[in-house]
């Protein structure tokens, strides 16, 4: 079986449902962050203060193109995975591809409360926070609807339950 691919903004929830998809579906779990950051020995942070975002994003697309190839697995992307390179093109080509779309409202309240140790996200407080999701969302969107499953994702337990009858 071809891979699916979870997109969506930080925050959605995409390794969460990844985790619980994969044990329920019996299909290993890849989440493309953890991959980059063993294959580079560094976090994400430090590859981003080291290195910068386009460095970054290379990394990315070549870390895509390694586990697109997987079989029996889900994958969860990085927020930005889609919006960079042909990566969606790459994914839809290459599996199944599901949006986890979930609420601006929704997102301040998880990257907010929830602490987070994402380089775009440094500094910011909860109204900066807010304007700087909706501005992005309004880019990234174009890229995430490309997907060929879109699923509300607000609430996590029965976007996983959804999931795993749809697939
Ligand atoms: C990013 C999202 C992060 C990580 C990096 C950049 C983005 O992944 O890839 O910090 O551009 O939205 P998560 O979506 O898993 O937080």
């Amino acid at each position: 079986m071809r891979p699916i691919f979870l997109v969506g903004f930080m925050g959605s929830g995409k390794t969460t449902v990844g985790k619980h998809l994969a044990q329920k579906l019996g299909l290993t779990f890849c989440d493309l962050d953890q991959f980059i950051e063993e294959k580079q020995e560094k976090s994400i942070p430090e590859i981003f203060a080291e290195a910068g975002e386009d460095a970054f994003r290379i990394a990315e697309r070549n870390a895509l193109k390694e586990v697109a190839i997987r079989t029996d697995c889900v994958i969860s992307t990085g927020g930005g995975t889609p919006c960079f390179f042909d990566n969606m093109a790459l994914m839809n080509a290459s599996g199944t591809t599901i949006y986890l779309n979930t609420s601006i409202k929704e997102l301040v309240h998880r990257l907010h409360y929830k602490g987070n140790k994402r380089p775009l996200l440094q500094g910011k407080d909860e109204n900066q926070l807010h304007d700087y999701i909706a501005q992005a969302l309004l880019k990234r969107e174009a890229f995430y609807n490309q997907a060929q499953i879109k699923i509300l994702a607000d609430d996590t337990n029965a976007t996983i339950n959804r999931l795993t009858m749809i697939l």
